[in-house]
């Protein structure tokens, strides 16, 4: 018999994070260590730390793990090999070594699935050119899975949140909807071949789409996971000091995700992000309110945000979708900070 990690969990992938609003209460407690070493650390809401070993080199370190967001234990080891690895990527680091962190349902599930889950992030790692030198197993249901990553950065060309600066264009890697689409493949609301560009593109590392952002020396971008594209964006234009107007007409969605989200297909975790991001959001009148769930769909293994000068900005993007990039889209503008931190409008 086939395992279906899938049937064991009510939300996968990113969607199972905590609520960004409980979380930024809880850390808001939490003592910070002070060092001048420490280049980043959680304050900015930043994807990984950034530690300085000296003027050439900076250590990038992250960790991300959550229970299965596909059927298939090969291909959830993959997704969330490249969902942990894209922290890295998205800070301008270029991801080193791994630890496996795996908790797994012993007596319940196949030994096999265990090997396979392993067996596809070690794929993706070797791909992402990242050495796994260990790990830590615990038992427990359902089955999680994720890595912790360091990665080379130079202490001068760190990539962050916070820097996004007035006058920059926007552009998203990836197109959005993988919460959605994995929710109505639980439903039996969706289509095959959405769910397989939705899985394609959770495997898909975020590398090509970094060495292509640090050859234009950018300086501000973040990757979409669980907190949506628009819980993103707001966390980056509060690191930035900035707002940021997305234009939600402009952002590609996977297959059939708008019609889904008409139909009432909608992840509870997209209504936990709405809640964090509400109070610091102005609404555009005429929005329409199936795009405006699709902002906040909590993605997996998400695309990059590129903060980019507008005159540079074709460019970049024209690069990006020769790189395979092909849905590549600039969807918005950073602006000098107004009453609230994002825009969202058609
Ligand atoms: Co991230
Ligand atoms: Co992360
Ligand atoms: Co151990």
């Amino acid at each position: 018999m086939q395992t279906d990690l899938l049937k064991m969990v009510e939300q996968g992938g990113c969607s199972a994070k905590i609520s960004p609003k409980q979380l930024e209460e809880i850390l808001s407690f939490l003592p910070l260590p002070h060092d001048p070493n420490i280049l980043v650390d959680i304050d900015t809401h930043d994807d990984a730390g950034v530690y300085r070993v000296n003027d050439d080199l900076a250590l990038v370190f992250t960790t991300d793990f959550f229970p299965p967001v596909c059927s298939d234990p090969y291909e959830f080891g993959q997704i969330a090999a490249a969902n942990s690895i894209s922290d890295v990527y998205a800070m301008g680091g270029s991801p080193v070594l791994a630890l496996n962190i795996m908790m797994f349902p012993a007596s319940t599930l196949p030994m096999e699935a265990y090997a396979e889950i392993l067996r596809g992030g070690f794929d993706k790692a070797t791909e992402a050119g990242t050495r796994i030198i260990g790990g830590h197993t615990i038992d427990d249901t359902p089955p999680k899975y994720g890595l912790a990553v360091v990665g080379y950065v130079h202490p001068q060309k760190v990539i962050t949140n916070a820097g996004a600066k007035p006058g920059d264009l926007l552009i998203l890697t990836k197109p959005v909807g993988t919460g959605v689409i994995m929710a109505a493949q639980r439903m039996g609301m969706a289509d095959e071949e959405d769910i397989t560009e939705a899985k394609r593109l959770m495997k898909l590392l975020n590398k090509s789409g970094a060495e292509v952002m640090k050859k234009f020396n950018v300086k501000g971008a973040t990757d979409i996971t669980g907190f949506g594209l628009a819980g993103h964006c707001l966390k980056m234009a509060k690191a930035s000091k900035v707002t940021i107007t997305l234009n939600l007409k402009s952002v590609p969605l996977i297959g059939k995700t708008y019609s889904l989200i008409d139909d009432g297909c909608i992840p509870g975790a997209s209504f936990r992000n709405l809640d964090y991001a509400e109070k610091d959001t102005t609404f555009a009148q005429d929005l329409d309110p199936s795009l405006k769930m699709a902002a906040f769909d909590a993605q997996t293994s998400g695309g990059l945000l590129i903060c980019i000068k507008e005159d540079k900005a074709q460019e970049l993007l024209a690069k990006l979708i020769s790189e395979g990039l092909t849905t590549a889209s600039i969807i918005g503008k950073v602006i000098v900070k107004e009453e609230k931190h994002l825009n969202l409008s058609n």
